[in-house]
């Protein structure tokens, strides 16, 4: 993380007409310290909650102890993601004592999905914390920083406003490397029985196009190269396009692609049900959008499938990336897969195996079924043991890795146009992205961040390539 400067020099005024950050008093001198756990999406959200605490006088800093407030932006998916705020909360309560008794006052905010899950419940078991503020309520940071300064115990905001967050947040600051994320749609109805997004991110919500279309000519002005494009059911997207009707995400990403200056587009995460026939066109005729998509399919058997209320059978899925494939034939597939959902039995389990193989996935995120209070797959009996998880979770991820690496190495040889991101560990060397969103390290001069150079791929392990930057 690098330091940002703040304006000290004014109040914040640049949310939108009747935006909380309107009332705010500037915080001249003080330091952020704004951590994020899980998805894109948290990242996202830190990005921007960084970016109004800016106009508030914070500072970002990357070191915790020296943070006047500390914001810890939380992931609720599964129970170790959820735990680790509570270890790290600890270390924090140690922190905050230490500054107290040297005289400094440190501000802790809770925010994100286990926030909007456990609310109050968090500042009972952590006392230490100042506010707890939900995915839906970050906007109100500042006005409830300044409300925490004078008021004694707790707050706590887990509401699902009316208000459209995302107009209430200042614009965007300038970009910090020539790739960005930029959130489309929010929360989900889709209600997968083992998933609390649901439930922290409530509701699906579409941004409209206008919105998306301001936010992305600002990131390209300042030097963004590549956008990808964030929602929890992306592909879901259906937003006010310009003449009032919804628009669907593939014509967001046609607009877009329009724009001068963007090179490549992505998105994540989709769910098959909405992989319309104009978002898989748009693979076969859109040049911008890159040949790489994140298509969970969960588990391989539709006994769990429907269990899960996927909404999907196997073969709809194969059928699906048939689809997909015919129309984008060079097109990288990523997946989501749960072992161990609540009565998978091992013959279930082969069938996960078996979809694995008969898809080949250049990448993939696999977990144990982890239950999440509240959703309905929790209150199934027939919980599998955590050592049946453990064993199939490691042979699943023998052939994702196994697939990853012959991906890979199908690509030596190969001459791949790079977005050249940042230094690599070496000095002389860049790292950069390649099309299917393999890490790309190559000899490079600082001169090339940001620039998309054909790279001819001369090795490969198991999760990056390296190569040589050839003449264009
Ligand atoms: N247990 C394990 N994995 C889960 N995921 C979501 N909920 C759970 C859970 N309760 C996984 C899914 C999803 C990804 C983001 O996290 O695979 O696609
Ligand atoms: Fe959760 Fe994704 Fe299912 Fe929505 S589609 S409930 S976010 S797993």
């Amino acid at each position: 993380m690098d330091e940002r400067p703040a304006d000290q020099s004014r109040e914040t005024a640049e949310a939108g007409p009747g935006g909380s950050l309107r009332t705010v008093p500037a915080r001249a001198g003080g330091k952020a310290f704004v951590k994020s756990y899980g998805c894109q999406m948290n990242l996202y959200d830190s990005e921007r909650m960084t970016e109004a605490l800016a106009l508030q006088g914070y500072a970002q800093t990357a070191s915790i102890e020296d943070a006047d407030l500390i914001v810890l932006n939380t992931c609720h998916i599964r129970e170790k993601a959820a735990e680790k705020v509570y270890s790290e909360l600890g270390r924090v309560r140690e922190l905050k004592e230490e500054r107290a008794a040297a005289g400094s006052s440190t501000l802790v905010a809770v925010v994100g999905c286990v926030a909007q899950a456990e609310g109050a419940e968090i500042i009972a078991r952590a006392p230490v914390v100042d506010l707890v503020i939900g995915p839906q309520s970050y906007h109100r940071l500042p006005e409830l920083i300044a409300r925490a300064g004078h008021e004694k115990g707790g707050l706590v905001d887990t509401d699902f406003p009316d208000e459209d967050k995302f107009s209430r947040l200042p614009p965007r600051a300038p970009a910090r490397g020539p790739t960005a994320f930029l959130t489309v749609q929010e929360g989900c109805d889709k209600f997968c029985t083992f998933c609390v997004v649901p439930y922290t991110r409530g509701m699906e919500y579409s941004r409209p196009v206008a919105d998306i279309e301001r936010e992305a000519r600002t990131l390209i002005e300042g030097g963004v190269r590549e956008i990808t494009l964030l929602g929890q059911n992306v592909n879901a997207y259906h937003g006010e396009g310009p003449g009032g009707a919804a628009w669907s995400l593939a014509q967001l990403i046609r607009r877009l692609a329009s724009i001068d200056g963007l090179a490549r587009l992505r998105y994540t995460t989709s769910h098959p049900r909405d992989m319309s026939d104009d978002l898989i066109a748009a693979h076969a005729e859109e040049e911008k959008l890159m040949p790489y998509l994140h298509l969970p399919f969960q588990a391989g058997c539709d006994r769990i499938l429907g269990a899960m209320n996927r909404k999907h059978t196997a073969q709809s899925y194969l059928n699906l990336v048939a689809r997909i494939r015919a129309a984008q034939p060079q097109i990288a597939l990523s997946t989501d897969i749960i072992v161990g959902f609540p009565g998978e039995t091992d013959a279930e389990f082969e069938q996960t195996l078996a979809l694995t193989e008969k898809v080949g996935f250049a990448q993939a995120y696999s977990f144990k079924y982890s239950a999440r209070p509240g959703t309905p797959a929790a209150k199934l009996g027939e919980q599998v043991p955590d050592g049946i998880k453990s064993r199939r979770l490691a042979r699943l991820q023998e052939l994702l890795g196994a697939q990853q690496a012959a991906f890979n190495a199908r690509c030596v040889g190969q001459t791949l146009p790079v977005l050249f991101e940042k230094p690599g560990r070496r000095p002389g060397q860049l790292v950069g992205r390649s099309p299917y969103l393999q890490a790309v390290h190559a000899e490079a001069a600082p001169a090339q961040l940001g620039r998309i150079l054909p790279v001819e791929i001369s090795a490969c392990s198991s999760n990056s390539l390296a190569g040589v930057i050839r003449p264009l």
